[in-house]
């Protein structure tokens, strides 16, 4: 692929390093960033031909295969309205845009000039996301009740990230949306998210913005998804998920308890992880940044299926969902109640009731649980089925 990028700041890099370091055969062909300077340095050190400070020049030229959007929330729009006009397929970090409505826009635009839209959350392209996600698709977990990602760091790196006008909110929409993806992708992204519940509070930092919540979502099929998310943790970046079904229980923990310890008195001073808060004393780095927050895999299936001709796991209407989903939560927020998931355009199923939880014993009983006991003894659970009286036996 021939990559045009749009934005050579820190996510501009991260992608940069993912698509190019790996002696891949795609390429940044064209950059366009806001400023002269970084843009010729990005220019240098990724060895890009052409670079520029107008936007739609490093969209519209002809060697260019795809644009990838790593540009502030505030001017996704405006780059993807270009690569309608330019009919450039187009891949765009996260956020997809600031509320629904913009999001809305995006979708129909892209599926109107009829190109490829890929949404880039990384996060569900770790290799632990990927692997628990197949395990939960093949009935390890059962049936998924509760799925809960959490992502909290001291906070962003750049001024746009906290003005709430070009960032379009806070944490909520910062880092939420990785853990509403997450959640929805164990919890099933064609069951329909129904309300949500959140709590949100400016607790330290001097902005409009919030900078720490927690929300519940519940989903048709009686699901319940939960996000945490701060921009006042301290620690560093603490990216976990546990998911709990029927049948099992995964926990990940993805970035600072990855089984890779390390204890210095400071002496090198080098870049750790990201959002690392220190680099002395016990710290925890990752081994692959780039591969663990799951920037190649997502990169591959891509690229990957705009070969293919096909879509990738992630789409613009991934984007939608998830901006939808969160613009309930910032209304929960200031209403404190169940605020419903205004979906306009649903493309999964309906009407999928609570799967049925009761497990038949016998023609009179249901089974509540078995145990074995640390005396040898097998108890057994039952519940009546007429008279609904729970009753035990051993065994
Ligand atoms: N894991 C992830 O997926 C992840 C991580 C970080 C950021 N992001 C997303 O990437 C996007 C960019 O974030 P970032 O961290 O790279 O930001 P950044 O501030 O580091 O870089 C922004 C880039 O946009 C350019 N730009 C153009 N016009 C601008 C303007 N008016 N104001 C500010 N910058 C302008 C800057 O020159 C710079 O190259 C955001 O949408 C953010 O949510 C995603």
């Amino acid at each position: 692929m021939n990559i045009a990028m749009l934005g050579s700041g820190f996510i501009g890099r991260f992608y940069a390093e993912s698509i190019q370091g790996y002696r891949s055969k795609d390429k940044i062909v064209s950059i366009y960033s806001r400023r002269e300077e970084s843009t010729k340095k990005f220019a240098d050190d990724y060895n890009v031909a052409f670079s520029t400070t107008v936007m739609e020049d490093a969209i519209n030229r002809p060697e260019v295969d795809v644009v990838c959007i790593a540009l502030p929330n505030n001017l996704h729009e405006e780059a993807v309205m270009l690569c309608c006009k330019h009919k450039k397929a187009v891949i765009t970090t996260k956020p997809l845009g600031r509320n629904g409505e913009e999001a809305k826009r995006m979708l129909l635009a892209v599926e109107k000039a009829g190109i490829f839209n890929g949404y880039l959350e990384d996060l569900v392209y770790t290799p632990k996301f990927i692997k628990a996600q197949e395990s939960v698709k093949k009935g390890a977990l059962g049936r998924i009740l509760w799925a809960k990602s959490r992502e909290t760091h001291p906070g962003p790196h750049s001024d746009w990230f906290w003005d709430i006008e070009q960032a379009g909110g806070g944490c909520i929409l910062d880092l939420g949306c990785h853990c509403v993806e997450i959640t929805r992708g164990y919890i099933g992204k064609d069951i329909l998210p129904v309300e949500v519940m959140c709590w949100a509070d400016t607790q330290v930092k001097p902005i409009d913005a919030e900078d720490h919540a927690i929300g519940l979502i519940k989903y048709e099929n009686g699901a319940i998804s939960q996000f945490e998310v701060s921009w006042t943790f301290r620690g560093g970046l603490d990216l976990r998920d546990e998911v709990m079904g029927t049948e099992g229980t995964i926990w990940i923990n993805s970035f600072m308890r990855t089984g890779f310890e390390i204890f210095t008195t400071g002496k090198s001073g080098d870049y750790l992880a990201e959002k690392s808060e220190s680099d002395s004393g016990w710290i925890f780095p990752v081994g692959d940044e780039l591969n663990e927050l799951g920037y190649n895999h997502m990169f591959m299936d891509m690229f990957q299926s705009i070969e293919q001709n096909k879509e990738p796991k992630e789409t613009f209407y991934d984007g939608y969902v998830v901006n939808v989903i969160l613009d309930a939560a910032y209304k929960s927020a200031k209403t404190k109640l169940w605020e419903p998931v205004k979906l306009d355009i649903w493309r999964g199923r309906t009407g999928v009731s609570k799967d049925s939880h009761l497990e038949e014993y016998d023609a009179e009983h249901y089974l509540v649980k078995e145990e074995v006991t640390h005396y040898g003894a097998k108890k057994l659970i039952l519940k009546n089925k007429a008279s609904g009286k729970i009753i035990q036996r051993t065994l």
